[in-house]
C-alpha cells in the first residue's frame, strides 16, 4: 500500500505530466492563425508546380485540411506559428527531385518537415514552400536476410517499431515513439546506442536528393562518400533523404520504465548519474536522467513541482543488480518492467505533440567534476526565480559512454567524431508559453543562455544537433566540419540548402 503523502506526490507528478502532454494546462494556446502573406513570386511558383505533380501534391495557404495539419504538428508551437506559401506533399524521390528544381529555379525559400519535432524553427517556413515528407511512408526488409531495413522518412520511430519489432529485430531509432527520422540526421541517440552506436551509425545507403534534383544512394564506399558522411549527424544542410537504409539489430524483452524521485533526493541521483556515466561497462543499460521542473501549478497539497524523472531501459529481461545505485536511493514512483522495445518507446507519451514553445541548448561535459552538480544547484535557483514564467524547465543528463564513441568509429565514424566517451550530452530544454511576447520569449532564453553558460563546457566534445540551441555553433564543433563544408560546395554550389532554408549554423 502506498503511504498518503506518496500518493499526493505521485498524483502531482503524474497530472502535471499528463496536463502538460494532453494540452490542458494552455488550453487556449493554440495561435489563432495569422496567415503571412506570401509574395507574388513564391505563389506562382507553388501554382506552376501544382501544375506540376499529380493532384493533390501541393497545397496553397489557408486551403483545405492538408496544410492546416501540416502546419499545426509541430512538437514546438512556435513552429506553428509560421506559415508557408504552399505545402507540397511528394510521395517518391522522383517527386522530391521536381519540388527541388522549382524551388531552385525560383530562388524560393523553403523547409523540409520529418516528423516536426526540432526545437528551432528549421523545419518550418514563413512565406515559402514546406516539404512535408509525411507521405513517404514504406518500409521493409531491404534484404533476403533480413539485415538491413529500409524506411522513409515519413515514418516516425513508432511507425518503424511497430513492422520491425515484433519481427524480432530494430533499426537503431529515438527513444520516444512519437519522435521523427529527422532524428538520425542529427545523430539519434538510442537506447540501444551503447550497443549499436548513433543511429546514423547504423545507416548502411542513404537515398539523397540534391540541389541540383538528382537522385543518388549515398554509401561508406561509393562516390557519394562523402555525403555520406555528412549526413551521418550533419542534418538538414546537404540534401534531402528520401530513403533510409539501415543495419537492424536483434530485440527481444526488455526492461523499461521511469523512477521519479523528489527534490531532497537530487544529490544522490545526480551522484549515482555520475558515477553510471564512468564506471558502467553494461551495454545493455541506459539512463537518461532529467531534472524537471513546472513553472506553473504547483500541487496544491504538496507543493511540490520538482522531480527527477529517470529513463531508465535494459535491453534484456532483467537488468540484475545493474541500477541498483538509483533504485536503493528513496523514490515515489517505479513503473519499470519488463515488455518488448515498442513498450519501452511508449513508456512516456510525451513525444506526439506539446502546448509549449521551446528553447533547447546542449552543454557537451566529461564526468569527474562536480559540474553536473553545480548546474543542478544552479537550475533550482533558476527555476524558483523564475516560476510562474516558463511551464518545464529540464536539464537532462544523457551518458555518452565508450562504447558508443568505440560503436561509431567501428561502423567508419561519423561527422561528429571527437574524443572517446565517457561523457554527457547535457539537454536544456525550456517549454514556455507559445504566445509570450516576443521581448518576454527572448528574456527568457538569454536568462537560460545564462544558465547554460553557468559551467564551462568541454570544447574538444562535439555538441550535439539534436539538442541544439540556433545560437549555438553545433557543426562547427564537429570533427568532421571542414569535410562537411567541402561536400556542400561540391554537391551545393550555390547553397540551396545552406542559404534558402533553416538550419544549423553554417559557412561554405
Ligand atoms: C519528445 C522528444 C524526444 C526526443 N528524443 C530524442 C532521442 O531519444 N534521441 C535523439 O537523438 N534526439 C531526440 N530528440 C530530438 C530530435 O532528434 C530532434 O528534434 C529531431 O530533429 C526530430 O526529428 P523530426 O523528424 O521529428 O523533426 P523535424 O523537425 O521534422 O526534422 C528535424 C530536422 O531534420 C531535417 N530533416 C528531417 N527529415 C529530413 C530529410 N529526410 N532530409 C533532409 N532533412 C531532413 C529538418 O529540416 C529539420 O532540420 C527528441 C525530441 C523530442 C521533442
Ligand atoms: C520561431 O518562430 C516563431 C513564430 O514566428 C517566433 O515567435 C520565434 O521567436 C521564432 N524562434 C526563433 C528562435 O527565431
Amino acid at each position: 500500500m502506498m503511504k498518503s503523502p506518496v500518493r499526493a506526490v505521485l498524483s502531482a507528478t503524474l497530472a502535471l505530466i499528463a496536463a502538460f502532454l494532453l494540452n490542458t494546462i494552455l488550453a487556449d494556446a493554440r495561435s489563432s492563425y495569422e496567415f503571412r502573406r506570401a509574395d507574388a513570386a513564391t505563389k506562382k511558383a507553388c501554382n506552376a508546380l501544382r501544375s506540376q505533380l499529380p493532384f493533390g501534391r501541393v497545397t496553397n495557404q489557408g486551403l483545405g485540411p492538408d496544410y492546416l495539419v501540416s502546419v499545426q504538428t509541430y512538437y514546438s508551437q512556435l513552429q506553428a506559428k509560421r506559415f508557408p506559401a504552399c505545402v507540397a506533399y511528394p510521395q517518391n524521390a522522383q517527386e522530391v527531385s521536381t519540388v527541388v528544381k522549382a524551388i531552385k529555379a525560383n530562388n524560393l525559400q523553403f523547409a523540409v518537415k520529418a516528423g516536426g519535432h526540432q526545437f528551432n524553427n528549421w523545419s518550418s517556413s514563413d512565406g515559402g514552400v514546406l516539404i512535408d515528407l509525411q507521405r513517404l511512408t514504406a518500409k521493409r526488409f531491404d534484404d533476403e536476410s533480413k539485415q538491413v531495413a529500409y524506411f522513409e522518412p515519413g515514418n516516425r520511430w513508432r511507425d518503424v517499431y511497430a513492422y520491425f519489432v515484433p519481427q524480432g529485430v530494430t533499426p537503431v531509432g529515438g527513444r520516444i515513439g512519437g519522435v521523427g527520422s529527422g532524428l538520425a540526421l542529427g545523430g539519434g541517440l538510442s537506447y540501444l546506442s551503447a550497443e549499436h552506436g548513433l543511429a546514423c551509425d547504423t545507416f548502411t545507403a542513404l537515398d539523397v536528393v540534391l540541389a541540383d534534383g538528382s537522385i543518388v544512394k549515398a554509401t561508406a564506399d561509393n562516390e557519394y562518400k562523402d555525403l555520406f558522411k555528412s549526413l551521418k549527424g550533419g542534418g538538414n544542410r546537404f540534401g534531402i533523404v528520401t530513403g533510409y537504409h539501415t543495419k537492424l539489430v536483434p530485440v527481444g524483452k526488455v526492461y523499461s520504465g521511469i523512477v521519479i524521485y523528489t527534490q531532497d533526493q537530487w544529490e544522490k541521483v545526480i551522484k549515482a548519474t555520475s558515477d553510471f556515466v564512468s564506471t558502467n561497462t553494461d551495454k545493455k543499460a541506459a539512463i537518461i536522467t532529467t531534472v524537471d521542473s513546472f513553472g506553473i501549478l504547483p500541487d496544491p497539497t504538496t507543493k511540490l513541482n520538482s522531480f527527477i524523472i529517470l529513463f531508465n531501459v535494459y535491453n534484456g529481461a532483467d537488468p540484475g543488480t545493474t541500477f541498483d545505485a538509483f533504485t536503493n536511493i528513496p523514490h515515489v514512483l517505479d513503473t519499470r518492467s519488463t515488455g518488448d522495445y515498442i513498450k519501452a518507446a511508449e513508456m512516456v507519451d510525451i513525444g506526439t505533440i506539446s502546448q509549449g514553445g521551446f528553447y533547447s541548448n546542449v552543454v557537451p561535459l566529461k564526468v569527474g567534476s562536480d559540474r553536473e552538480q553545480t548546474l543542478v544547484n544552479n537550475f533550482k535557483v533558476w527555476s524558483k526565480e523564475h516560476i510562474g514564467q516558463y511551464i518545464l524547465a529540464t536539464v537532462d543528463y544523457q551518458p555518452i559512454a565508450k562504447s558508443i564513441t568505440d560503436a561509431s568509429r567501428a561502423a567508419g565514424g561519423n561527422a561528429l567524431g571527437g574524443p572517446e566517451g565517457p561523457y554527457i550530452f547535457v539537454n536544456m530544454l525550456l517549454a514556455f508559453d507559445p504566445n509570450l511576447a516576443a521581448d518576454k520569449q527572448e528574456a527568457l532564453r538569454a536568462s537560460w543562455d545564462k544558465l547554460t553558460n553557468s559551467i564551462p563546457h568541454d570544447e574538444d566534445i562535439p555538441k550535439f544537433l539534436n539538442d541544439a540551441g540556433f545560437r549555438q555553433n553545433i557543426l562547427q564543433s564537429y570533427e568532421q566540419y571542414p569535410l562537411m563544408q567541402a561536400t556542400s560546395r561540391k554537391y551545393d554550389p550555390t547553397g540551396l540548402f545552406v542559404k534558402n532554408q533553416p538550419g544549423p549554423n553554417f559557412s561554405t
